[in-house]
């Protein structure tokens, strides 16, 4: 179905593998259309609760945007790759369901990127993040500048830009990058699906509310591009207002009242109460 991913749902969990390892994974036209593709597949299958995003091969998650195509390109071009990377990466980070990247390798440049769009990362010992686009007279163009400073901070993320250095798993888990480092390169998927199976049995409404206002407090998944135009929730609420400013405060208050609608916020104090496990079924 796709030529640049291979994807499989097992367990209501979408893998979705970027496939060139002989590129280290490099995100061409190709890969970024596709990873459009799929993650509209992530909002609108039912059966998928939630994914999972990783590199091919043993080397690298993904090497960055892929080099070989900015040769030659206008600056209106630049700026329009730019726009359509971000706002495909804006999608992921903005998606109702989870979405984890398991980080194989290089992190590199669009890679750090997208793995910084992902709602949280896991990676392996031997990873390698970074941005390195200055060592190419260039800057990051798919949201780095602004999701590296507000995971790691100001001065740790100017100076990681500036210098384009590469950084260890281990500094990367020091700073907040990644939230596990996974000892075994081989259960890093395993390990990954199993955080993502225990939020799979929460309440999908619920979950969904957390990611949108836990996204309004860091300032992401919220419209940036001229082109972007965000509906999570297909409503009229605050968070869909584009670049208007939220207020995140007023928006948890109105999602925490949104909970109480819910058949599965009724199930899940009843449970507790019955002191039994929930059957949360999204509504
Ligand atoms: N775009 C296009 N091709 C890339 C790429 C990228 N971002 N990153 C790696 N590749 C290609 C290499 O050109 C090479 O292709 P080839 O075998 O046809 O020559 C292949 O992937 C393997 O990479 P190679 O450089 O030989 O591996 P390495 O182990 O020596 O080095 C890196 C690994 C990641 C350090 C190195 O590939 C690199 O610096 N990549 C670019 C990182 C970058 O600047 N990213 C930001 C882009 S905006």
């Amino acid at each position: 179905m796709y030529k640049t991913l291979h994807t499989d749902l097992t367990d209501n969990i979408l893998t979705v593998t970027i496939n060139r390892p002989d590129k280290l994974n490099a995100l061409n036209k190709d890969v970024i259309s596709e990873l459009g593709e799929v993650v509209e597949e992530i909002y609108t299958n039912a059966d998928i609760k939630s994914a999972v995003i990783t590199g091919a091969g043993p080397k690298a998650f993904v090497a960055g945007a892929d080099i070989s195509e900015f040769q030659g390109l206008s600056k209106e071009a630049g700026k329009a790759l730019s726009a359509k990377g971000s706002d495909i990466f804006f999608r992921i980070a903005s998606c109702p369901k989870p979405i984890a990247a398991a980080v194989n390798g290089f992190a590199l440049g669009g890679g750090c990127e997208l793995a910084m769009a992902c709602h949280f990362r896991l990676c392996v010992p031997n990873t390698k993040f970074g941005q390195p686009e200055v060592n190419l007279g260039l800057i990051p163009g798919y949201g780095g500048t602004q999701r590296l400073t507000k995971l790691i901070g100001r001065g740790r993320a100017i100076e990681i830009m500036l210098t384009g250095r590469m950084v260890e798993a281990t500094e990367a888990h020091t700073m907040g990058l990644v939230n596990y480092i996974v000892t075994e390169p081989d259960e890093l998927l395993s390990e990954t699906r199993k955080l993502l199976g225990i939020i799979n049995e929460k309440a999908p409404l619920a979950v969904a509310r957390i990611i949108e206002c836990v996204n309004i407090a860091a300032g992401d998944g919220i419209a940036h591009s001229e082109t972007w135009d965000p509906d999570p929730f297909g409503g009229d609420d605050a968070a869909d207002a584009g670049d208007a400013p939220v207020n995140g405060f007023a928006r948890e208050q109105e999602a925490f009242g949104e909970c109480f609608g819910t058949q599965d916020m009724k199930e899940g104090t009843a449970a507790f109460l019955e002191k039994r496990k929930p059957r949360f079924r999204g509504a």
